[in-house]
């Protein structure tokens, strides 16, 4: 039976452990570029013993980013402080991943502490979202899209193409497609944002087209010995939650069928009317249930940052994997500090060598 500190293989790729951190975002970044904070916040996580670390949502084109201080990757010029982020996660004995992602209508917005607003329309920082129909997610986020054509379409895939080809040059080894929490390929498949009526829009088949496309066109190009994973909100609380579930788990099984090799099980996160359930590993018997019916490894987050819960999580195989994202930014060193919590035999093995040489023998 696996445990929180089983390794864990995809492909050719091995995690040290059943810990990943996900991805998120630090709005420090400038046109797009990392820079000194990136360079130093990314490696003191991977130094703390997690066996992956997914650097945050990189958006795949200018207008795809949630804010202007998110970072990008649709300039080779961008790939290269990405190459020394990865090269740095990977050195600290931790999986370097990226998510790769397009904020569609969401797009365009404050920073989360200076409002998470939409910058208003006649303000030079921001910019016009696209998104699958010219309709607005409403309250903090009041901007109406741009409906996207089918140009639109080609074109933002092939940002994500392109995206992925200078992750994987710069040396990341887990790519996530960001299919989740309301943004571009979220929202195609949400009835609360598409209601287009071509080939992109209508049943879940038409609004799961753009996820598998763009899904499709990535495998071209991303490895096939490296795990191509995908985050995606498979429910909304919004009162249809069954309908929605079964159409999600559904795509899921297309997500696999294309490709995939772990789904990060999360949140639609496409209408504020949502009712969400907050609490301990609360999304863990949904992403079971995604594991069980979809037959693909599972992954999530959300409340699941307590030792014994995430250990227990794997321990009953309702997750593959265990992401714990803000348990992280309070404490680097949770992946250490959590093989002391759960007595692991030898927990400074989760450390690099230059801290536990020293850990070991001063426990
Ligand atoms: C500061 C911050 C930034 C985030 N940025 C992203 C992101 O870039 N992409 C994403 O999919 N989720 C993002 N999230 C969601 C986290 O990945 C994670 O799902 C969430 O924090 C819940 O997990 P936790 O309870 O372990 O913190 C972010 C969360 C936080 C706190």
């Amino acid at each position: 039976m696996p445990n929180l500190f089983s390794t864990y293989r995809v492909k050719d790729v091995e995690l040290r452990n059943r810990i990943a951190i996900p991805p998120m975002c630090q709005y420090q970044a400038e046109d797009g570029f990392t820079n000194d904070w990136h360079q130093v916040h990314y490696p003191a996580l991977a130094r703390g013993g997690a066996g992956l670390v997914i650097v945050e949502a990189t958006a795949v084109a200018p207008e795809g980013r949630i804010t202007p201080a998110c970072t990008g990757l649709w300039s080779d010029a961008q790939a290269e402080g990405m190459q020394r982020i990865a090269a740095s996660i990977k050195r600290s004995g931790a999986v370097p991943g990226i998510q790769i992602a397009h904020a569609g209508r969401k797009a365009s917005a404050n920073r989360p502490w200076e409002g998470d607003d939409h910058i208003p329309a006649d303000d030079p920082r921001g910019w016009q979202p696209i998104g699958p129909s010219a309709i607005a997610y409403g309250e903090h986020l009041p901007r109406v899209p741009r409906e996207m054509t089918l140009e639109d379409i080609e074109r933002v895939k092939a940002d994500f193409v392109a995206a992925a080809k200078r992750a994987r040059d710069a040396g990341f080894e887990w790519l996530e497609l960001h299919f989740a929490h309301g943004y571009l390929a979220q929202s195609f498949f949400s009835v609360h944002a598409n209601r287009r009526t071509d080939e992109y829009g209508g049943d879940a088949k038409g609004r799961g087209r753009f996820l598998l496309e763009t899904l499709a066109a990535v495998r071209e190009v991303w490895p096939e010995k490296l795990p191509l994973t995908i985050r995606f909100g498979v429910i909304e609380y919004d009162g249809r939650d069954e309908e929605t579930l079964a159409e999600a788990i559904d795509l899921v099984k297309g997500f696999r069928e294309g490709g995939t090799d772990l789904v990060s099980v999360s949140l639609g996160f496409n209408t504020p009317a949502a009712q969400i359930p907050w609490g301990p590993a609360f999304l863990a018997p949904i992403a079971e249930r995604v594991r069980r019916e979809a037959e693909l490894p599972v992954a999530t987050a959300w409340g699941v940052g307590e030792p014994h819960v995430a250990d227990k999580t794997v321990r009953d195989e309702q997750l593959d994997l265990v992401m714990v994202g803000r348990a992280h930014l309070a404490n680097p060193h949770w992946s250490y500090q959590a093989a002391l919590a759960l007595d692991v035999e030898r927990p400074s093995w989760v450390l690099p060598a230059s801290y536990a040489h020293w850990l070991e023998r001063y426990r």
